[in-house]
């Protein structure tokens, strides 16, 4: 079978039509969607209701699954409602009820409601997410997407030469204390210890450079941490301007694989504690940026 494909955005962005992705990938088409993921950052694949092993039987093909465990969220392994091959992106907890409103599980998960690539905070950032809708709330709930190529290629020489070689500090904790969570366990603080990533990144497959932005970027190595926070500010918002965001609406069994080293993302407002908002991602371990 063909695929078809329909891009969804002048700079990012396509719809892939033809595949169901239960069935094995030939290695034809494997490559195809490789190229395409390479071309587009971003592919969405509509009407794809799979099951869990399904989606890690997909992901596969694209790289190592990257495990869950607690160095890198606060849910202890007892309480998880997914197995350790899945984020769990839901509103749910294990019983499949929705947290508790004050619940530090849901306040930490908020905190992708703001910018991020995912997995900024480990040594080795994720390369694709691939976030499958397996439940979607009636309203709201959308996730934006904002490309990283662009925006750097458009800064003037003077902010490219100021950037270049600079390195960020990217933990947890960072992001979550901007959303005011000013509480972790010593554990937590220990495991959520920073990393350093590089501002800039080449991209391995098409060479164009683009920023590495998150959340989780709180400091710049050898900088003061005010005018550290200043420049992250700046390019964040140069970064998610209209023009390089693409918001995607969720329908039921919907797939979305992106690029972590050439977006970011971040998810809308919802009636979290009302509306069930299942979605479950797999993610593909990277390599060093
Ligand atoms: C993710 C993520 C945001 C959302 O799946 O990694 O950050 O809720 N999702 O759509
Ligand atoms: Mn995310």
């Amino acid at each position: 079978m063909e695929l078809t494909i329909k891009p969804l955005h002048p700079l990012f962005v396509a719809e892939v039509a033809g595949l169901d992705i239960r069935d094995p990938l030939s290695p034809e088409i494997q490559d195809q969607i490789q190229n395409l993921i390479d071309q587009h950052g971003i592919l969405i694949f509509r009407d794809q209701n799979i099951s869990d092993d399904q989606q890690v039987v997909f992901s596969r093909y694209f790289g190592e699954i990257e495990i869950a465990n607690s160095k890198h969220n606060i849910t202890k392994q007892e309480n998880r409602r997914l197995s350790n091959m899945f984020a769990d992106i839901s509103n749910l907890n294990k019983n499949n009820e929705f947290h508790e409103k004050e619940s530090r599980q849901r306040i930490f998960n908020l905190g992708n409601r703001i910018w991020h690539s995912d997995s900024a905070f480990r040594p080795n950032p994720a390369r694709y997410s691939l976030l499958s809708g397996r439940e979607v709330p009636s309203k709201g709930g959308d996730t934006q997407y904002a490309d990283m190529h662009t925006p750097y290629e458009r800064l003037s020489p003077e902010m490219k030469e100021l950037i270049e070689d600079l390195r960020c500090e990217h933990s947890l904790m960072y992001s979550r204390a901007r959303l005011g969570m000013d509480y972790f366990t010593e554990q937590e603080k220990e495991d959520f210890k920073p990393v350093i990533q590089p501002l800039v990144r080449t991209h391995p497959a098409t060479g164009r450079k683009s920023l590495f932005l998150a959340s989780h970027a709180g400091r710049i190595v050898d900088w003061p941490i005010t005018e550290a926070k200043l420049l992250l500010e700046e390019l964040t918002e140069i970064a998610t301007q209209r023009e390089y965001v693409y918001t995607h609406k969720w329908k039921r069994y919907d797939l979305v694989m992106w690029d972590n080293r050439r977006t970011m993302h971040r998810g809308t407002r919802f009636e979290d504690t009302k509306q069930k908002r299942d979605m479950r991602r797999t993610t593909i371990a990277g390599d060093p940026a």
